[in-house]
C-alpha cells in the first residue's frame, strides 16, 4: 500500500534501521527495487527528482509506481519528491498523489544559489503546513552538500551551489537544526557532512576530515527524536567501477560513502539514506558488459534485463546492510 513517509520512518527509528531511499526514472528501476523489496521484506521509499519527472513524464512516473503498489499489496511504498526547488513544486507533487515532499530551501529556486537561512525556514514551513492537513510527509534540508576536499558545493548533477563554500556551509550546526525543526515542524532532515550528488565525491577512500559521520552524532545529541536524512549517499562500488571500464567506459578514479559508514550513521538518527548513483553505475556496468559479449543483440529487452538485475543486487545488499531486511 502506499504508506507516508512518516509513517516507516517512525517504525526504523523505533527499531533502529535505515531505509534506502531510491531514485527512479523508468520501468525497469522501479522493478528492480519491488523485486529487492519482495525478496528481503523490506518497506520501500522510491523517489522521484525534477530529472526524474521530466525525462519520465510525471503520469508516467506516478502509474509506474502506482503499479508497483498494485504488484506487491503486502509491502508498504513511499511516493517520495526528492529536492523539490519551491512549495509550488511541492504542492504539483501532492496534487499528483506523493505521500512524501521534501522542500530543498537550503538552495534558491535556481538550484544554485545558497538560500539564506530565513528563506529557509519560510518555505519549508509553508509546506509542512500545506502537507501535513493531507497527511504527507515533509522532509526538509538545512546546510549545502558539497566537498570538504575542495569547498565546492555539488554540480554533476546539475543542481547544488555555484562556487566555494564555508565550512559552516557545508556541515549543518547542530543548534540551528534544532531552532529548524522546532520552527518549521518538518517531518526529516536532509544534513550536510561532506557528502555530494554523483559518482566523484570524494579522491580517496573518506576519513572523518571530509565525510564528518561526527557532525550526525552532534546533531542526533541535539535532536534525538528527529529523522536524519543522507544525501549524496553511494558508496560507488570499485568493482562496478572496474567493470564499466573493463567494457570500454571512461571513469576517473573515484570513492563513494562506505557502506560502513552508512551503518554507523544509522546508531545516530539516521534514517532514510539517499541512493541514486549506485544503481546507475549498476545498469551501465551490466548494459556495457552485455554489448560487450554480445555485440549481434539489438532487442531491448535482452540487456535490460541484465541491468534490472544489477540494480536488484544493489538494492537487496542495501536494504539487508542497512537492516531494513524483514520490517514490511
Ligand atoms: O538529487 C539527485 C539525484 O541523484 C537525482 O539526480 O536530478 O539527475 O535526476 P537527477
Ligand atoms: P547519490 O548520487 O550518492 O546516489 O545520491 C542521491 C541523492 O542524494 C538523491 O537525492
Ligand atoms: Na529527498
Ligand atoms: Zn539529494
Amino acid at each position: 500500500a502506499l504508506v507516508s513517509m512518516r509513517q516507516l520512518l517512525d517504525h526504523a527509528a523505533e527499531h533502529g534501521y535505515g531505509i534506502p531511499a531510491f531514485n527512479v526514472n523508468n520501468l525497469e528501476q522501479v522493478q528492480a527495487i519491488m523485486e529487492a523489496a519482495a525478496e528481503t521484506d523490506s518497506p520501500v521509499i522510491m523517489q522521484a527528482s525534477a530529472g526524474a519527472r521530466k525525462y519520465a513524464g510525471e503520469g508516467f512516473l506516478k502509474y509506474l509506481i502506482q503499479a508497483a503498489v498494485e504488484s506487491y499489496p503486502h509491502i508498504p511504498v513511499v511516493m517520495h519528491q526528492d529536492h523539490g526547488q519551491s512549495p509550488k513544486v511541492c504542492q504539483g507533487a501532492i496534487d499528483l498523489g506523493f505521500s512524501s515532499v521534501m522542500m530543498d530551501g537550503s538552495l534558491k529556486e535556481d538550484g544554485k544559489t545558497i538560500a539564506d537561512y530565513d528563506y529557509n525556514v519560510e518555505v519549508t514551513k509553508k509546506v509542512v503546513d500545506i502537507a501535513h492537513k493531507l497527511g504527507v510527509t515533509v522532509e526538509g534540508e538545512l546546510g549545502c552538500l558539497g566537498s570538504l576536499e575542495t569547498m565546492e558545493g555539488d554540480k554533476e548533477d546539475g543542481h547544488g551551489a555555484d562556487g566555494k563554500l564555508t565550512m559552516d556551509q557545508l556541515l549543518t550546526d547542530p543548534e540551528q537544526a534544532a531552532d529548524f525543526v522546532r520552527r518549521t515542524q518538518l517531518d526529516a532532515l536532509a544534513i550536510a557532512i561532506g557528502t555530494s550528488h554523483g559518482a566523484y565525491k570524494f579522491t580517496r577512500k573518506p576519513t572523518g576530515d571530509i565525510l564528518s559521520i561526527s557532525r550526525i552524532k552532534e546533531i542526533h545529541a541535539r535532536l534525538p527524536n528527529t529523522h536524519l536524512v543522507m544525501h549524496g549517499s553511494s558508496s560507488v562500488p570499485q568493482e562496478l567501477l572496474a567493470e564499466i571500464r573493463e567494457f570500454g567506459g571512461n571513469m576517473k578514479e573515484t570513492y563513494g560513502v562506505p557502506v560502513e559508514e552508512i551503518q554507523e550513521a544509522i546508531k545516530y538518527g539516521v534514517r532514510k539514506i539517499n541512493i541514486d548513483t549506485d544503481i546507475r553505475l549498476a545498469m551501465t556496468g551490466a548494459i556495457r558488459r552485455f554489448f560487450a559479449e554480445n555485440p549481434e543483440k539489438f532487442d531491448p529487452r535482452e540487456y535490460l534485463k541484465p541491468a534490472r538485475a544489477a540494480a536488484k543486487a544493489i538494492c537487496v545488499a542495501r536494504y539487508n546492510e542497512f537492516g531494513t531486511a524483514g520490517n514490511a
